[in-house]
C-alpha cells in the first residue's frame, strides 16, 4: 500500500505499523519532516513530568531505536541515566497523523556510537557543547553560555570545538509501544501496538 493510499484511511494494522516506520525513518533525515523534531517526556526526580522539543538524529528500525543528542549536564540526562522511561510525542499535520512512542532511554557518553555522532555533527553543533557554565545554570543577565571568544561565529576547525565532546552525549530511546492517531472527518482511526520479547510487532485496533 502506498502512502498516499494510506492517507485516505488506514484499515490494515500492518500498513499502519509501516507508515509509522516510513516516518519515523524520514523524520530522521529530513530536517523538514515534521516529526523531526518530536516533544521527548522523561519524568523529574520528584516523579513530575518533564518535556523539552529535540531534533531526531537517526531512527533504528530494527531495534526500534531513535537517537538524539544532548548535553550530558542537561537535567534530562540526570532525569534519564542508566534507563528510564521515556514517551515521544510526533504529529504530522498535513498527514493529521499523531504517533505516541514510549519505552526506556539511556545515556551514552563514552561509546563508541557517542564518539561517532560527534565526528559527523557540524561545527555548529558541536559548539553548543562548549557551554560554561552548564545549560540551566542561573545567569545574572541573559547570556548564551558560549565562550566569548566563539560566540556569533563559525568555529574553524575540530580543534575549536574538541573541548565539548566532554559534554556531549547520546540519548537513546528503545521504543516498545506504538500509539498511532489518524485524524480524518469520514471517522478516526487509533491504534496501539507492542513489541513483543521476540522483537515481533503485535497491533490492535482502539476506539478514537
Ligand atoms: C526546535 C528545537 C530543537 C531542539 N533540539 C534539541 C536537541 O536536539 N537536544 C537537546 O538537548 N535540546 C534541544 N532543544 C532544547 C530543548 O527543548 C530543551 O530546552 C533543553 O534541552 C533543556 O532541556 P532539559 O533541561 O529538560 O534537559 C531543542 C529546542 C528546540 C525549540
Amino acid at each position: 500500500m502506498t502512502s498516499q493510499s494510506l492517507l485516505d484511511l488506514p484499515d490494515d494494522l500492518d500498513a499502519v505499523l509501516a507508515d509509522v516506520w516510513q516516518r519515523l525513518g524520514r523524520a530522521a533525515k529530513d530536517r523538514r519532516a515534521p516529526m523531526h523534531t518530536p516533544v521527548v517526556a522523561t519524568i523529574t526526580g520528584d516523579g513530575v513530568p518533564s518535556q523539552r522539543v529535540m531534533v531526531l538524529r537517526a531512527f533504528d528500525r530494527a531495534s526500534a531505536t531513535l537517537r538524539f543528542h544532548t548535553d550530558s549536564r542537561a537535567a534530562k540526562v540526570d532525569q534519564i541515566g542508566d534507563g528510564s522511561p521515556v514517551s515521544i510525542l510526533g504529529y504530522d499535520p498535513a498527514a493529521k497523523r499523531q504517533f505516541r512512542l514510549s519505552g526506556v532511554a539511556r545515556i551514552e557518553t563514552d561509546t563508541a556510537a557517542a564518539d561517532q555522532a560527534w565526528g559527523e555533527a557540524t561545527l555548529f553543533a558541536r559548539r553548543c557543547y562548549l557551554a560554561d557554565p552548564a545549560p540551566g545554570t542561573v545567569s545574572d543577565v541573559p547570556v548564551s553560555g558560549l565562550p566569548a571568544e566563539i560566540e556569533g561565529r563559525k568555529p574553524e576547525d575540530d580543534d575549536e570545538v574538541a573541548p565539548g565532546r566532554a559534554n556531549f552525549a547520546l540519548l537513546m530511546a528503545q521504543i516498545d509501544t506504538i500509539e498511532f492517531l489518524h485524524l480524518a472527518h469520514t471517522g478516526h482511526r487509533r491504534a496501539l501496538f507492542h513489541r513483543a520479547p521476540d522483537g515481533q510487532w503485535r497491533g490492535e485496533w482502539l476506539v478514537p
